[in-house]
């Protein structure tokens, strides 16, 4: 028996089918994940059809799983929270449609969550003492943002990418040295054996005092020194260009946090989203805040990853606020925060 405010959450924006119970929005009772990366392999990538189609069949268990790893009744739930965007249309439809079936059945208030403030609110899971305000870096597969988080309400975006997420160029880069999918941990691995200072790929840090980013460019340096190996007929040294690779992505990232943490006079950073489970991003963010004197909160890589903890935590911070969705609560491609 639980005292505390019990959310459901369940998360199906891309290739991960998750449920989760949290309580107080602090506390993960459960996190159960179950991800499509086999699937999807043989594509190069997620195909969201056959996305669509695992989610509904996977759903139903993974939100029993949830309840039963939680030890939690249905009837003991006090909301339920879904990903209503952004992600793949098909596949947050799914979830939305489980969310909205179960609270209509067990006359549940129902609360639709936006995907990257649940990436931000994963920090709130293993960090009681973690407040706002602060900044927070979310670097995921579809976004790389700066954001000012004021107040639980209160999210400012100071700056995103203009072109490629930050994770989307490390899948495209993957794919173009035959690493296959999921790019980011295989270049995470890689990038291990190689070394970082092999090849230099531009930096791009756009205008002076800009806290957008720009990796497309990145993408395509490491696209021509592929080819022009290939084309010397010689072997193209993965390890080493992984490597490299990712130094100037974490160059860009940790750059433009600095600038953001000097221009905000912030002395807190969440560092989230997929590409927050990249080993040398982390350590040299840690350097980083180390040296500004900012305390850095990074959610264990099973919660930068989607999953639903972080969507029951944001819910609940959203349940608090007294918002509440109705049944014809509808699925978003691009969602602003
Ligand atoms: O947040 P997420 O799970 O899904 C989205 O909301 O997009 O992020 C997925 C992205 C993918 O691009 C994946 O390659 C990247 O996060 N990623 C990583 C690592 N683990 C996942 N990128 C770099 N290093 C990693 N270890
Ligand atoms: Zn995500």
């Amino acid at each position: 028996m639980n005292d505390g405010i019990l959310v459901l959450g369940i998360e199906t924006s891309c290739d991960e089918t998750a449920a989760a119970v949290t309580v107080d929005g602090r506390t993960a009772l459960s996190n159960v994940i179950a991800s499509q990366i086999d699937v999807h392999k043989v594509f190069g990538g997620v195909v969201p059809e056959i996305a669509s189609r695992h989610h509904l069949e996977a759903v139903c268990g993974i939100v029993e799983a949830a309840l039963e790893d939680a030890g939690v009744r249905r009837d003991e739930l006090d909301a339920i929270a879904v990903t209503k965007g952004p992600g793949l249309v098909g596949a947050v439809l799914i979830g939305l449609a489980t969310a909205k079936a179960m609270a209509f059945a067990l006359g549940k208030p129902l609360v639709g969550v936006h995907h990257i403030r649940g990436h931000i609110f994963a920090a709130f899971l293993e960090n009681p003492k973690l407040e706002p305000p602060f900044l927070a870096l979310v670097a995921s597969g579809g976004h790389t943002s700066l954001i000012d988080v004021r107040g639980y309400d209160e999210l400012a975006v100071l700056g995103g990418t203009r072109d490629d997420a930050a994770g989307e160029a490390f899948d495209k880069v993957a794919r173009v040295l035959g690493l296959g999918y999921p790019g980011g941990p295989m270049i995470d691995l890689a990038a291990g054996e190689g070394d970082p200072d092999a090849a230099r790929f531009k930096r791009t840090m756009l205008e002076p005092g800009s806290l957008d980013f720009s990796f497309s460019g990145i993408k395509t340096g490491v696209l021509n020194h592929v080819n022009t190996q290939r084309q010397a007929g010689g072997p193209v040294d993965t390890a080493d260009i992984a490597a490299s690779f990712q130094q100037a992505v974490v160059d860009v990232l940790v750059e433009k946090t600095r600038l953001a943490l000097e221009q905000t006079g912030r002395s807190a950073l969440v560092l989230c989203g997929g590409v927050a489970a990249n080993t040398a991003l982390r350590e040299r963010m840690e350097g980083a805040c180390a040296q500004a004197g900012v305390r850095l909160f990074m959610p264990s890589p099973v919660y930068c990853t989607d999953n639903a903890a972080m969507i029951a935590c944001a819910g609940y911070y959203d349940f608090k606020a007294g918002r509440r969705d109705g049944y014809d609560l509808d699925a978003y491609a691009e969602l602003d925060l």
